[in-house]
């Protein structure tokens, strides 16, 4: 195990999962972990990420001298790296330009463990203001730039690594070398771990914690909850009850495909229980057009149902999510990121129902490590590949006020869509596609009259992590072809369009 100690960045995400790239398992920690858990812990190594703060501040965040005292080997980036030194007697200033993207950095010390096999100069991303002027005692320096004499160092003897730049980030070109040549050459992990030890290695925790204790799952049939569900019930059996709640914003008879899957004559060994609140849902949502107002009745309203069902059953032990690690940084609780959206299968649930604790095993990985799981898992990939749905679902694809019309319209348009490219073999190539209902209605003509009808849009997006995408390149027949089916056979829509945003500036979804 290494473990991450998070100061609060914008990549220390990536960070997590650059060590599992080098099948090395790791885990993510706010920087404000005690020192006794991080030596229950017993990692064989440490990462301290970046972070915006200015360590010579008395108010930043900060780690005891302790901490690089525990002759576990450690690696400081960006703020962490500035942290290290700062904390062990270097000095840290604020530089007079701030370093910001791709730079040449020199490497010094060829032979320095960390820098092994990395040429010189070589492209690093850079992204600071402060800088080390002054190493700490008992530290080398192991590269620089034209503006910053301290791009990396080290005290060899204590196992401390300092790298100013991130080598987490894909422009910084030989990044994953660096870190690969930290876990494995200085910490001394095997970087034999992979996502069947994950999974079995899950499996076995969940199986100890729950012992005979009840279990109760939110399942939406997307791909998180799904694996999240799967992996319970191979731990623990039918002491996994998945309540799955039909909001009436689901695609096209997805609530029946889910209930195939997990209902009782499906594979699975566990009780399914399937909630059609479609009608709630309608009722709430009449006459609201405020998307984060949305958000919050979607997910007020499931808490609700999701709690009767609870109440049902019970006092259960445990409850299931399965949130993702961008479900925990979007809603701002991944520690210092800003809050992007009310993500509605984080927080919530667990002040509703009575249960002693919660499990979360898939909160550090990332989609397409969940998918690595589900396959581990024996899912069928038809599930595991499939399109991301949001919690939320169609509800957040319709501008504006949902009407159970406009559910209808959309999800025949959307049906459209996913039919005509899965016929043209886009499935396979891109990540995410939809479509979605505009607010906006405009002037037509069909069959010589006047229409005044809505507006769909598609969207298809590829992306790795989902925090950045960009917007895909979908051939012009099957644009037309999707297009002319959904003005034809779609009532009350006469204009199709195709959505070429990015993310940023656009949010894959539209609310
Ligand atoms: P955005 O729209 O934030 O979407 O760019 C990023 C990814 O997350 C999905 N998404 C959600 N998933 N609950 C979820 O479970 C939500 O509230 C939610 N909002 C967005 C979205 O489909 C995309 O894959």
């Amino acid at each position: 195990l290494v473990i991450v100690l998070d100061f609060g960045g914008q990549y220390n995400q990536l960070v997590a999962r650059r060590v599992r790239e080098c099948n090395v398992y790791c885990e993510i920690y706010s920087y404000k972990t005690d020192i006794e858990k991080i030596k229950a812990l017993n990692p064989r190594g440490i990462i301290l990420t970046g972070g915006p703060n200015s360590c010579y501040e008395a108010d930043s965040p900060t780690y005891s001298e302790e901490l690089f005292k525990l002759g576990i080997p450690i690696l400081g980036l960006c703020y962490g790296a500035q942290l290290m030194m700062h904390v062990l007697g270097g000095k840290v200033e604020r530089a007079d330009v701030r370093e910001y993207g791709k730079t040449e950095v020199i490497v010094d010390k060829q032979t320095s463990k960390v820098m092994t096999g990395v040429s010189s100069p070589t492209i690093c991303w850079m992204s600071h203001f402060d800088y080390i002027s002054k190493v700490a005692p008992g530290f080398e320096i192991t590269s620089h730039t034209a503006d910053c004499p301290v791009a990396s160092a080290e005290n060899e003897a204590e196992q401390l690594y300092a790298i100013q730049f991130h080598p987490e980030v894909l422009h910084t070109v030989e990044g994953m070398k660096m870190l690969s040549n930290f876990v494995i050459n200085v910490c001394g992990c095997a970087g034999d771990w992979k996502m069947d030890a994950f999974v079995e290695e899950s499996i076995q925790a969940i199986r100890e914690k729950v012992g005979d204790g009840k279990v109760l799952c939110a399942l939406s049939g997307g791909v998180d909850s799904s694996v999240a569900a799967v992996m319970l019930s191979k731990a623990i059996g039918n002491q996994l009850t998945c309540v799955f709640v039909d909001h009436g914003l689901l695609r096209k008879d997805e609530g029946d495909e889910v209930e195939a899957v997990f209902g009782p004559e499906g594979p699975y060994d566990l009780n399914f229980i399937r909630v059609n609140a479609q009608e709630r849902y309608y009722t709430k949502l009449a006459g609201v057009s405020d998307p984060e107002t949305k958000r919050k009745i979607i997910g007020e309203e499931f808490i609700r149902v999701f709690e009767e069902e609870a109440k049902k059953i019970g006092v259960v032990d445990f409850l299931v999510q399965g949130t993702i690690y961008p479900d925990v940084v979007e809603s701002g609780l991944g520690g210092e990121s800003a809050v992007i959206k009310s993500h509605h299968n984080v927080g919530g649930l667990p002040d509703f129902v009575d249960f002693k604790e919660i499990i979360e095993p898939l909160r550090d990985l990332f989609k397409d490590e969940v998918r690595k799981a589900g396959l581990e898992l024996g899912i069928p990939e038809k599930l595991v590949f499939r399109q991301p749905f949001p919690g939320p679902g169609l509800g957040i694809r319709i501008i504006g006020e949902v009407t159970a019309e406009k559910v209808k319209m959309v999800q025949e348009a959307d049906a459209i869509y996913r039919e005509e490219m899965d016929k043209a073999g886009m499935n396979k190539t891109v990540g995410q596609y939809f479509a979605a209902l505009t607010n906006m209605r405009s002037v037509g003509v069909m069959g010589d009259e006047r229409t005044y009808d809505y507006a769909i849009a598609l969207r298809a997006v590829n992306t790795i992590d989902f925090m950045t995408a960009e917007s895909a390149q979908v051939p012009w027949e099957v644009l037309q072809k999707v297009t002319s089916r959904i003005v034809n056979e779609v009532s009350h829509v006469n204009r199709v369009m195709y959505d070429l945003t990015g993310k940023p500036p656009g949010t894959i979804e539209f609310e």
